[in-house]
């Protein structure tokens, strides 16, 4: 049998699905918000019809990199411009 173009575009393929899957199973070792008393407000916000993007900053009044530091190998730091917490974090869901 050869191996031609459209076997290629089917590798091509297979090839892409995975990467999907992976991307996602990636994104879901982030840890999530945790479900707490002190997160509990932003799960309210959530739920009342805040956006995230007008939740994100409220994160900063305690996890500022000082009174809760962020871990050495955290992707942003606050310094670096706004922080979209709960793009990375997500919620649990309930
Ligand atoms: C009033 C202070 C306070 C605010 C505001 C706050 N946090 Fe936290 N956060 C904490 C404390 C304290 C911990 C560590 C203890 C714990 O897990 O509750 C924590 C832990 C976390 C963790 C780590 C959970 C884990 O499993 O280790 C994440 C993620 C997180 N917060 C995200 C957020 C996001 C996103 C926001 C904004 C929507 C936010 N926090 C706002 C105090 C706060
Ligand atoms: C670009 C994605 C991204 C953004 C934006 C982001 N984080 Fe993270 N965060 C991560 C990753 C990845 C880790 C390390 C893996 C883990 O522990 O979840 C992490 C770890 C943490 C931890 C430590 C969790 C632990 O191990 O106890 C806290 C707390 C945290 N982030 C809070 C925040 C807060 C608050 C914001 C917004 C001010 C924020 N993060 C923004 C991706 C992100």
């Amino acid at each position: 049998m050869k191996f031609g173009k459209k076997d290629w575009i089917f590798v091509v393929l297979i090839l892409a699905v995975l990467g999907i899957f992976y991307a996602i199973s990636g994104e879901e070792k982030t840890k999530k918000v945790p479900l707490d008393d002190t997160h509990r407000q932003f799960y309210d916000m959530l739920k009342a019809g805040k956006k995230k993007i007008e939740v994100d900053p409220l994160c900063i009044q305690c996890h500022d990199g000082v009174k809760i530091p962020f871990p050495a190998n955290h992707p942003v730091k606050p310094e670096g411009g706004p922080m979209r917490c709960l793009f990375c974090h997500k919620t649990h869901k309930k």
